[in-house]
């Protein structure tokens, strides 16, 4: 099998290609990459020399990269996470999220029917169900919910969610979605929740809590977001929506609360600041069409699952210091000169 990872060098996209090689060895697998100031090639340093594995830099909207990749590379799957991925920066510019989310899905899958790719499967996000409401812990996202998005980011995703399911319908394109609610875990950029605060509690910065800190997430292990596009691709449906979570809700203080537990820091570092705008309340994964179709099921519990994140961050300073110094982006320079892949 031959598969195109887009936003491989991202958080949620170098797991899942760690993962794949690692669980289907005779899989070659294609990278491609805009590396934007979120994608970090040093993350994918372990596959580099792996033979089954090859990493292109472009971009998805480059409709010419993008067909002659999908000529030369002979493709069966087609796994986009591929994304601007960060709310507030949806806030301050939401043109680049149109043009990535939007317009780069629309040109892959012009592609997958060109070359006629037997899955193309697009990674979203709960976020397109928009928000529950706080003291209505009974209510919980299906696949069925409606689209219903929030922010400039959300509505990117959602609108993508939607062209997705047209290219099904109109041109039989043979795509899967799957809606996945927060991931944490290695590699996760330091703009987000949890790895903003325990690299700033490590360095005793104010922690910024958006409005009161009672907004409620559903945290998934990476690991298990992995795992479960793997199952959707190999025994998924064609034209099927998935809900991928784990009934592990936290109000955002409890979060903060309990990475600072862990590394022994003070409470006092937490900060109240202004909400985020339109800020969404509650998300929340009713994963049973998963499970039961799938027999997918999340290994990693919460309390274990932020354990293990931080320590990943203890152990690995090299990885997030690059990051907030900036060499990171000198990185493909450096390392990658003259090997595999393309400019
Ligand atoms: P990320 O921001 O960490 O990584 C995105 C990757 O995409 C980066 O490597 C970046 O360089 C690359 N990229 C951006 N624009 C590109 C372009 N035009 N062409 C090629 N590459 C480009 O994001 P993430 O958190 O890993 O999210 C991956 C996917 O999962 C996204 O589609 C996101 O919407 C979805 N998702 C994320 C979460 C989450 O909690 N992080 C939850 C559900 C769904
Ligand atoms: P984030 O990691 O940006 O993910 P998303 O907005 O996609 O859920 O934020 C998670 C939650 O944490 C969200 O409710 C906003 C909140 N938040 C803060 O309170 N402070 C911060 O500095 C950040 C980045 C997020």
């Amino acid at each position: 099998m031959n598969v195109l990872v887009t936003g491989g060098a991202g958080f949620i996209g170098s797991n899942f290609v760690l993962q794949i090689l690692k669980e289907h060895p005779t899989y070659r697998v294609v990278c491609l990459d805009a590396l934007t100031y979120a994608g970090n090639l040093s993350t994918l340093k372990p596959v580099m020399e792996n033979d089954n594995f090859k990493f292109v830099k472009g971009d998805i909207t480059d409709r010419e990269l993008v067909n002659k990749l999908f000529e030369e590379e002979k493709l069966d799957f087609v796994v986009n996470f591929a994304a601007e991925s960060h709310v507030d920066r949806s806030i301050e510019d939401p043109g680049i999220f149109l043009r990535t989310n939007i317009l780069g899905t629309q040109v892959l899958m012009d592609a997958s029917r060109k070359y006629g790719v037997k899955r193309f499967h697009q990674v979203s996000t709960d976020e397109v169900y928009g928000d529950l409401p706080l003291d209505r812990p009974d209510l919980f996202f299906t696949e069925e919910t409606p689209i219903h998005a929030s922010s400039p980011y959300s509505a990117s995703k959602a609108s993508a969610d939607l062209l997705v399911q047209a290219y099904h319908r109109t041109f039989g394109l043979p795509i899967t979605i799957s809606r996945c609610s927060n991931n944490y875990g290695p590699y996760h950029f330091p703009e987000k929740l949890i790895p903003l605060i325990i690299i700033r509690a490590l360095n005793d910065e104010p922690l910024p809590i958006y409005g009161t800190g009672e907004n409620v997430r559903d945290w998934l292990f990476v690991g298990d977001h992995c795992t479960a596009i793997d199952l959707i691709l190999h025994k998924g449906r064609e034209g099927e929506v998935y809900n991928i979570g784990g009934h592990n809700e936290k109000t955002n203080l409890e979060v903060v609360k309990a990475i600072l537990k862990e590394l022994e820091k003070p409470e006092s570092l937490i900060t109240y600041v202004k909400d985020r705008s339109g800020h969404d309340l509650r998300y929340a994964i009713d994963p049973s069409k998963t499970r039961s179709e799938l027999g997918w099921e999340p290994t990693t519990l919460f309390d274990e699952g932020i354990k293990m994140t931080i320590n990943w961050y203890l152990d690995n300073r090299s990885w997030w210091n690059n990051i907030t110094s900036g060499d990171y982006k000198d990185y493909y320079v450096n390392m990658y000169g003259d090997r595999k892949g393309e400019e």
